[in-house]
């Protein structure tokens, strides 16, 4: 069954929410059949996929191809498009760009801090999900976010802030798993951690992490479940082997 906003919202304390970033068809398809909440066109695409430094040269054009690509992979999980950087400067700007993901097949949008954009999303009747710690569109320094008082105080009034705009979510990157907690405890929506411990209302991650398809940067909060990476140089290395000794195509390869 198709998942919403309001059966995501029930699972805050009752049943984990799962999420995980994909951007093509084939991946997925794979995690909606397996069951995951909700997939995320995150612009991580930028790294893992078209090979840029971070997140900042990613495009409006470029999250709307890769959401019509899981979209249309996605006959369960809750489709949510991250708004790339400088596509929610201003309120006309964000929902046009909001507008233009869900006809590409998002349900909902991601952005980064700002409740003032999300309280006008929302009132113009766009689902919000907030994300807050480590922004990569405004923080290049990928340190732990949170750590003195101030900060942590600054992060806990602003996963109200956004809980108050009408966000129905909010993700936490990189922040002490102590102050996960509170901010998880202190707000009615569900809480999704990333390098934010276990105590939050559900977890991802970007799926070439957990494949083993990117080693440009080793997180301490990945889990790596397969080593994709290992396993593609190995078929390619085999590929370039046979052609190059004549082992393939062989007869049984052949058309007569
Ligand atoms: O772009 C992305 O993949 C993200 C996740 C890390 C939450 O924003």
């Amino acid at each position: 069954m198709k998942a919403t906003i309001s059966k995501i919202r029930s699972m805050k304390g009752k049943e984990k929410i799962t999420m995980l970033t994909a951007y093509d068809y084939f991946t997925a398809k794979a995690m909606d059949e397996e069951g995951i909440d909700i997939i995320l066109i995150g612009d991580s695409l930028g790294m893992v996929v078209l090979g840029y430094e971070n997140t900042l040269s990613v495009t409006v054009d470029d999250i709307m191809r890769h959401t019509g690509a899981v979209a249309r992979a996605s006959k369960n999980a809750l489709i949510v498009a991250d708004m790339p950087v400088n596509s929610y400067n201003d309120n006309e700007s964000a929902a046009l760009n909001a507008e233009a993901f869900i006809k590409s097949g998002a349900d909902n949008v991601k952005i980064e801090n700002n409740p003032e954009i999300a309280k006008f999303l929302v009132e113009n009747n766009f689902e919000v999900m907030a994300h807050i710690g480590l922004t990569p569109q405004t923080i290049t320094d990928f340190k732990v976010q949170g750590k003195e008082k101030s900060s942590e105080i600054k992060l806990i009034n602003l996963a109200k802030e956004l809980e108050n705009a009408g966000c129905y979510s909010i993700v936490l990157e990189c922040v002490p798993a102590m102050l996960a907690k509170k901010i998880t405890e202190s707000i009615s929506i569900p809480t999704i951690g990333i390098g934010a411990g276990p105590y939050c209302d559900g977890q991802v991650l970007v799926v070439n992490d957990i494949l083993g398809l990117y080693d440009k940067l080793s997180p301490k909060f990945v889990k790596k479940y397969a080593d994709l990476g290992k396993e593609m140089k190995n078929a390619f290395k085999s590929y370039i082997k046979d052609v190059k000794q004549g082992n393939f195509p062989k007869e049984e390869h052949s058309f007569h």
